[in-house]
């Protein structure tokens, strides 16, 4: 069911945006930061203890003024309330997107097809944290009677990418007499690698599916079976002792033989790239403890709280969705750099590559008609400052416009000797050395020739958002996340489209799933591919 839709080139706001930039496109920040003194404090905010200075965009006061109006126009109140109500607003698999209810607190309400959702999360927190502490404590046992000393997850997608991320960015508060591993790739290499130095007799796997019908997730979870079941004497009955699974599918976990008691439930309310603070972060709650856990989730509801009752010039979440909008449609951008000067954020950029661009990869508006502008841009980036030696040449002094989101900490969890002052010294030199450049005349007041000049102009005016946090604890972990997955929220509603399906992963799946029996065939089978892909098959079975 579709309902229609006004435009985005029929907003007022949409209108004026186009005139607006016309006109400000060409002033530099250099000057819009002369212009106003204030400009550094003033294009800032703060809340719960995550400070975002958005000064150094190529934005007025006028610009914000717009942006707001457009996120006003393209209805993003109602459509935030409608979310947070459990409204349907998946509509192309007609469900409600509910992972804020997984970090709401108990007792409050949120009723999805008459059923109050906030109570079974508590349930299965609950379920969650008992079990995770007698896995920590050694309490649970494996088959032979020996704690477990190993814990991998398998799972891809959301039932991965969340789980590795928390557990490298929390690193710092997890059970260290554990090993924490994770499995996602069909390549067996992934599989064989993990458990090479491991013993069987100490390893619990967590399968980790929302679907639990995934190609890659079930051939690695029946490996890791066979795995253990060879390192454990072939004994059925270890299965209950070494496998636990998370989902929504009952059915298929009974089926692959594990006991549904052993099962961590969550909902199809929940997108799999928004489910790492369900049941899908058992991997984190085993490595922090219940507690960390919690005060993660309190972390991510203190931002929905935020998200939902801020006025959107005061709103983080909205300002940093509005801006990149702003980017992406009146710029060209086609990129947005996540720069984390944390090394415990390594994988930071990679899980927000999922979450920002399976949610906004999208050209059909929620009626069903092709998008009139550019959506979601690609999302990418690496740790400071590494980046700095290999990639930031091109974001400094290369043709395209890339806006940056760097992250740092007032205080390192690791202090050792001058390091930390030298990391934030780097964060806050590459905001100002992008925004404001090197013109030639200083180039050449410092006795550069001529003719070398014009290559070591920086040419500045390059947009970033700085974001400082007191330190990276559980709490800030889920603040920052549920600061970008509200920032989706406003980019997508501004398009008009849903994101929350991902309907562009399915074909590729299907087709792989016949070239399978293609590859696998013991006679020679008919192929009708293109002839590129028939000719590619053929070659690999002759050659494999
Ligand atoms: O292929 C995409 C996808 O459906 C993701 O959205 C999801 O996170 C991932 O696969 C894994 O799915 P599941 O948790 O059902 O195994």
């Amino acid at each position: 069911m579709t309902t229609k839709l006004t435009p985005l080139s029929e907003r007022s706001a949409w209108k004026a945006l186009g005139a607006h930039h016309q006109k400000i496109q060409g002033t530099p920040l250099s000057q819009l930061f002369a212009d106003d003194p204030a400009r550094g404090e003033r294009f800032t905010v703060e809340t719960g203890g995550i400070f975002l200075d958005y000064s150094k965009n190529r934005i007025t006061d006028e610009t914000l003024k717009l942006l707001i109006q457009l996120a006003e126009e393209s209805g993003l109140k109602a459509r935030i309330e409608a979310m947070f109500r459990g409204d349907k607003i998946n509509i192309t698999e007609n469900r409600a997107v509910l992972h804020v209810a997984l970090r709401a607190p108990k007792g409050e309400s949120i009723v999805v097809d008459g059923e109050d959702v906030v109570p079974p999360v508590h349930a299965v927190l609950d379920k969650m944290a008992g079990f995770a502490d007698r896995v920590r404590s050694g309490e649970w046992k494996g088959h032979t009677g020996k704690r477990i000393r190993n814990v991998i997850n398998i799972g891809i997608g959301g039932s991965d990418l969340g789980p590795v991320m928390a557990y490298e960015a929390l690193k710092h508060y997890s059970q260290r007499d554990i090993n924490f591993r994770f499995v996602s790739n069909v390549d067996g290499t992934d599989f064989a690698e993990a458990v090479q130095d491991l013993k069987a007799d100490e390893t619990l796997f967590l399968v980790a599916s929302k679907t639990f019908t995934t190609l890659e997730t079930m051939t690695n979870a029946h490996s890791a079976r066979d795995w253990s079941l060879a390192g454990l004497g072939g004994d059925e009955k270890a299965v209950a002792k070494h496998f636990v699974a998370i989902s929504t599918n009952a059915k298929e976990v009974s089926k692959f033989g594990i006991d549904t008691a052993n099962m961590f439930e969550f909902w199809d309310w929940v997108g799999g790239r928004y489910s790492m603070d369900s049941a899908i972060g058992l991997s984190t709650m085993i490595a922090i403890g219940p507690d960390n856990f919690r005060a993660m989730l309190d972390g991510f509801h203190q931002m929905d709280v935020h998200f939902r009752t801020t006025p959107f010039e005061k709103n983080l979440p909205v300002l940093l969705g509005l801006l990149t909008v702003w980017y992406t449609d009146f710029f060209d951008a086609q990129t947005v750099a996540i720069l984390p000067y944390e090394q415990y954020l390594k994988r930071f950029p990679a899980y927000l590559q999922q979450l920002t661009m399976e949610s906004n990869g999208k050209h059909v508006t929620l009626d069903g008609t092709h998008v009139e502008t550019e959506t979601g841009p690609i999302y990418w980036g690496e740790p400071g400052t590494n980046g700095q030696h290999s990639f930031y040449q091109l974001i400094h002094q290369g043709t395209r416009l890339i806006p940056c989101d760097f992250i740092g900490f007032y205080k390192t969890l690791n202090p050792l000797g001058r390091h930390h002052d030298m990391l934030m010294a780097n964060v806050f030199a590459q905001a100002e050395a992008l925004a404001f450049g090197k013109t030639a005349e200083q180039v050449k007041a410092e006795g550069t020739p001529d003719w070398l000049v014009p290559h070591r102009v920086f040419e500045g005016n390059r947009p970033s958002n700085t974001i400082l946090a007191e330190k990276l604890t559980p709490e800030v972990l889920g603040k920052l996340i549920a600061l970008y997955e509200h920032s989706v929220f406003t980019q997508g509603t501004i398009w008009s489209i849903d994101s929350f399906d991902q309907w562009g992963v399915e074909l590729g799946k299907v087709l792989a799933q016949r070239i399978i029996g293609e590859l696998e065939s013991a006679t020679e089978p008919t192929l009708t591919h293109d002839t590129s892909t028939t000719n590619l098959i053929k070659r690999y079975r002759k050659n494999k």
